[in-house]
C-alpha cells in the first residue's frame, strides 16, 4: 500500500480532468456563473493543492532526490513533452496541407490549441532553467568551464548537422592533382546513406562524370551552392 502516492495520483487526475472540462467550456459565450465557477475551482482546489505540496510534501521529496534521484530528471520530462508537442504540431500541419473543407476548421483549431499549450510549457521550462539553474552556474562555475560547456553544446549541434548533411570536405587548398584521390577516398569510406559536402572553387562537373563512370547507381549528387566563387556539392552513398 502506498497511501500517500495513491491519494496524490488520484487528486492529480481529478484536478486535471476538472481543469480540462472548464477549459473546454470557457472562452466563448458561456454564462458568467460558469466562468466564476472556473475561478473558484482554480483558487479553491488547484492552488490549495499546490500550497499543500509546498508545505508538506517537498521537504520529503528534496531529501529523497538528494539520495536517490537525478535532480534534473524533471527537466528531461519537460523536454519529452516539448518533443511530443513538436511532433503533434508537425503532424497537424501535414494533415492541414490536404484537408477537406469540412476538416479544415477543426484542424486549424487543434493547431492553435497545440501551439498555445507548447507556449505555456516552454514559458515554464525556461523560467525553471533561468531562475534556478543559470544563477547556480553564475555563482559557482568559472568562465573557462562555462566556455567548455558552451562549446560542447554548439559542437553537439555541429555533429548532428554533419550526420544529417554530411561532413565538409574543402579541397580549395589542396593541390589539384591530389583532389580527386582525396574525394574518392572520402567516398569509399562512406556507409550507405552517409554523405560529405565537397567544397570547391570551380564547378566539379568533370568529377560528376568520373563518378557516373566508376560508381553508377552507387552515389548521389546534389548541388547546394553553384558559384560564382564557391561550389558546394553533397555527395552521398546510395542506400
Ligand atoms: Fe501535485
Ligand atoms: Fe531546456
Amino acid at each position: 500500500m502506498n497511501p500517500l502516492t495513491e491519494a496524490i495520483r488520484k487528486h492529480h487526475s481529478s484536478l486535471a480532468n476538472t481543469l480540462k472540462a472548464h477549459a473546454r467550456g470557457v472562452g466563448g459565450n458561456e454564462p458568467q456563473p460558469e466562468r466564476e465557477a472556473f475561478v473558484r475551482f482554480l483558487k479553491g482546489d488547484l492552488l490549495a493543492h499546490a500550497q499543500g505540496e509546498e508545505r508538506h510534501l517537498y521537504r520529503l521529496v528534496d531529501e529523497l532526490v538528494r539520495s536517490f534521484a537525478r535532480p534534473t530528471a524533471t527537466m528531461t520530462v519537460d523536454h519529452e513533452f516539448i518533443n511530443d508537442y513538436v511532433a503533434k504540431i508537425e503532424q497537424t500541419t501535414r494533415e492541414l496541407a490536404d484537408a477537406a473543407d469540412g476538416e479544415r476548421s477543426r484542424l486549424s483549431l487543434r493547431l492553435r490549441e497545440l501551439a498555445l499549450q507548447l507556449d505555456a510549457i516552454l514559458e515554464l521550462h525556461l523560467a525553471k532553467e533561468e531562475r534556478i539553474y543559470l544563477p547556480l552556474v553564475e555563482a559557482h562555475v568559472d568562465e573557462a568551464r562555462q566556455r567548455a560547456v558552451l562549446e560542447a553544446i554548439h559542437g553537439g549541434r555541429e555533429e548532428e548537422k554533419n550526420v544529417i548533411q554530411g561532413r565538409p570536405l574543402d579541397v580549395r587548398e589542396i593541390a589539384p592533382r591530389e583532389r580527386h584521390k582525396l574525394i574518392f577516398e572520402t567516398f569509399a569510406a562512406l556507409e550507405p546513406e552517409e554523405a560529405f559536402i565537397l567544397i570547391n572553387d570551380h564547378d566539379p562537373r568533370p568529377l560528376y562524370y568520373q563518378f557516373a563512370a566508376e560508381h553508377a547507381g552507387e552515389f548521389t549528387w546534389d548541388y547546394l551552392e553553384q558559384g560564382p566563387e564557391v561550389w558546394r556539392v553533397r555527395i552521398g552513398r546510395s542506400a
